[in-house]
């Protein structure tokens, strides 16, 4: 059976997309300047919090799970769900974990053992995870996360020094590491660079209070790739891993575009053709008006599968046979389909259409139909539901 519209994985390129990572992270020029505990290549802890990136857990984790050093996730429920997919690598947990959460953190203490870490971002969290450790009768491993600038969540740097007191004098937390996150790093090089000085001058006098096994982190895919010396221990990319990450690099990256792909694309097929008179109106609430006689094709794909309704009357679908043709989604995204126009175009009911492109220069990569949206890849990405059949291939193949 045939499902209306599937998402295909090239798992062949995500391997090259990590292998350009460390590549870059390995590279003998690299500086290895900035705060760090270890003195190698730093690590990759891939971020696939929230499914993947709405991709889909459990084929990403299997196949990262040989070719990274951690997983991050950011809840302790993502860390359960992660747990049986990987038996060996680490996973940290980005989120707060307050009173009412501790019973699920508690069961992701039990269910991923030594491999889990916490992160601390309020002082009272200290107390929580040396309860966890108490009740599982183990240590705990956490993380510091401190707020340079993004003012979401984390310790303020004059709060730094007691928190790490606590968690020294806890006895029963393993102070593992110390990291933040950058808010601009895709798009502004100073502020980034303000926030690494930022953490630089809270977390330097505490370097030694880390365990020798522990990791300064601070940088997600953009900051992995701008210069300036960010990488240090362990770097934490997500959106690169899918191959966009650099689409959106405001001034340059360290990686080029050919050595990270994008390793996903949606297709579906026409399930329908129509010819319809010039001056119809097409669509709910008629907001199209046909200005010529036209061949009207049905893609069953909409909003219920996380095409963005903002693309109504503004996208292109494109057709794998007829790789220069592109169609115009013609008025209102529905929940269950698009109206697209064929036209000229001898495209015919069953013919296979791109909605999303793996083809950065496709005018529907998902960058273009990001920008489009007034959205960005990551929610498009997240966007996708489950009942968007996942189907493992080669591009290469196609
Ligand atoms: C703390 C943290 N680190 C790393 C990442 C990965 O970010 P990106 O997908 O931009 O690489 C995220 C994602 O939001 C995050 O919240």
């Amino acid at each position: 059976m045939s499902a209306p519209s599937w998402l295909e994985i090239d798992l062949d390129r995500l391997t090259g997309n990590v292998a350009s990572i460390r590549a870059l992270l390995g590279a003998p020029d690299r500086p290895r300047d900035g705060l760090r505990v270890g003195s190698g290549p730093a690590l990759i802890a891939a971020t696939i919090k929230a499914d993947a990136y709405g991709i889909g857990i459990e084929p990403i984790a299997r196949h990262l799970a040989p070719l990274v050093d951690w997983f991050a996730v950011y809840s302790p429920d993502q860390a359960i769900a992660l747990a049986p997919l990987t038996r060996a690598v680490a996973i940290l947990v980005y989120m707060p974990v307050e009173t009412e959460g501790i019973p699920v953190a508690l069961e992701a203490a039990r269910v991923c053992g030594k491999r889990i870490h916490f992160t601390i971002h309020d002082r009272s969290d200290v107390g929580v995870f040396a309860d966890i450790a108490r009740r599982i009768g183990a240590s705990v491993n956490v993380h510091v996360y401190l707020d340079t600038g993004m003012n979401r969540a984390g310790i303020r740097a004059e709060d730094l020094a007691p928190v790490i007191a606590d968690v020294r004098a806890s006895g029963s937390l393993r102070l593992l590491g110390v990291y933040t996150h950058f808010s601009s790093a895709e798009t502004d090089g100073p502020i980034t660079l303000e926030q690494a000085r930022r953490f630089d001058e809270a977390v330097g006098p505490h370097v030694p209070d880390l365990a020798p096994d522990g990791h300064i982190h601070i940088a997600n895919s953009a900051g992995l790739l701008r210069d300036g010396g960010l990488q240090r221990d362990l770097v934490r990319p997500g959106l690169l891993l899918w191959g966009y990450a650099i689409d959106a690099m405001a001034d340059g990256s360290l990686l080029s575009r050919d050595s990270v792909l994008p390793i996903l694309r949606w297709r579906s097929r026409i399930v329908h053709t129509r010819t319809v008179a010039a001056g119809s109106s097409v669509g709910y609430a008629g907001t199209e008006r046909l200005a010529r006689d036209s061949v009207l094709g049905i893609v069953p794909v909409g909003y219920g599968d996380g095409y963005p309704l903002a693309l109504s009357g503004r996208a292109v679908v494109t057709f794998v046979n007829r790789p220069t043709l592109a169609a115009r989604v013609l008025g209102r995204v529905n929940m269950d389909q698009l109206i697209v126009d064929l036209t000229g175009t001898g495209v015919a009911r069953g013919d296979l259409v791109e909605i999303y492109s793996a083809d950065v220069d496709a005018p529907n990569s998902l960058p273009r139909l990001a920008d489009l949206a007034a959205a960005h890849c990551y929610e498009l990405l997240c966007r996708l539901t489950p009942r968007i059949e996942r189907r493992i291939v080669t591009f290469a193949d196609q």
